[in-house]
């Protein structure tokens, strides 16, 4: 696992952006899993500009998205559906055929998770996975004491993840309870994981993903184990770590 510290959320967006780009033109056919939050809309941005000015080949990517609110319709503009055409799809050129955002409003969930999971399969798995992290150590909608194995589910959120939420919707009640969401043994699966955080309300979940001992209590910290992962943060999310870190990562060092 490796750790950059980047001094402000432009530059984490950027470094993000870039990894995602070098998977991208090394393998124009890849995988890329993808997550929404307020996070990633700066790697989206960045990625947006390099579609444009640099000519970055989305056409035959595929990509899956890590989770999506039970219940909501994909026109609903709070839907993960309707954030990922809005802050990426819409300006790059998507192959809507190749783009997988778990259905909110599938008839049957249990099936329909099996089906994601297969497909993710069939895709040949996926080279990277971008994550944000909740206040709560969540990755996706891996709840505090989610199963360290686990696949593709409906999952309950956490009283804290609707409230870190609630900012999106006109009231807190308007959370949907739950979500589909790629497992966390599902995400592990991944040939490449960057995880991303900016703003002090993330030290305390940096701080225990990066230094603290592993645990489903904090489901982020399943990263420690995977080979190839790189966690980008801002200097506020950075706050509480203990040790040095530093502004690169090797794979732009080389
Ligand atoms: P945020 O959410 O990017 O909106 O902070 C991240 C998450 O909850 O995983």
């Amino acid at each position: 696992m490796e750790v950059v510290i980047k001094n402000t959320y432009e530059e984490m967006s950027a470094l993000a952006a870039a990894l995602i780009a070098d998977v991208v033109r090394r393998k124009p056919n890849c995988v890329l899993g993808l997550a929404t939050g307020s996070t990633p809309v700066g790697t989206y941005k960045e990625l947006i500009r390099l579609h444009k000015n640099e000519g970055l080949d989305f056409s035959k990517v595929t990509t899956f998205n890590l989770d999506e609110y039970v219940g909501l319709p994909p026109e609903h503009d709070q839907s993960y559906h309707y954030f990922m055409w809005d802050n990426l799809f819409k300006s790059i050129n998507a192959n809507p055929s190749k783009v997988h955002v778990p259905q909110g409003m599938a008839p049957d969930i249990t099936a329909f998770c099996q089906w994601y999971e297969d497909e993710i399969k069939k895709a040949g798995g996926v080279d990277l996975q971008l994550l944000g992290i909740g206040g709560n150590g969540h990755i996706a909608f891996n709840e505090p004491g989610s199963s360290l194995g686990s696949r593709t589910r409906v999952k309950t959120l956490d009283d804290r993840t609707i409230a870190d939420n609630a900012r999106f919707f006109k009231k807190k009640s308007d959370v949907p309870r739950y979500a589909i969401t790629m497992g966390i043994g599902t995400i592990m699966d991944a040939r490449q994981l960057v995880l991303l955080a900016n703003k002090e309300t993330k030290a305390d979940a940096i701080s225990a993903t990066v230094e603290g001992p592993i645990t489903a209590m904090v489901p982020a910290t399943i990263v420690q184990l995977h080979p190839k992962a790189t966690i980008i943060v801002d200097k506020a999310a950075s706050k509480k770590l203990t040790h040095e870190y530093p502004a690169e990562p090797r794979v732009l060092r080389r």
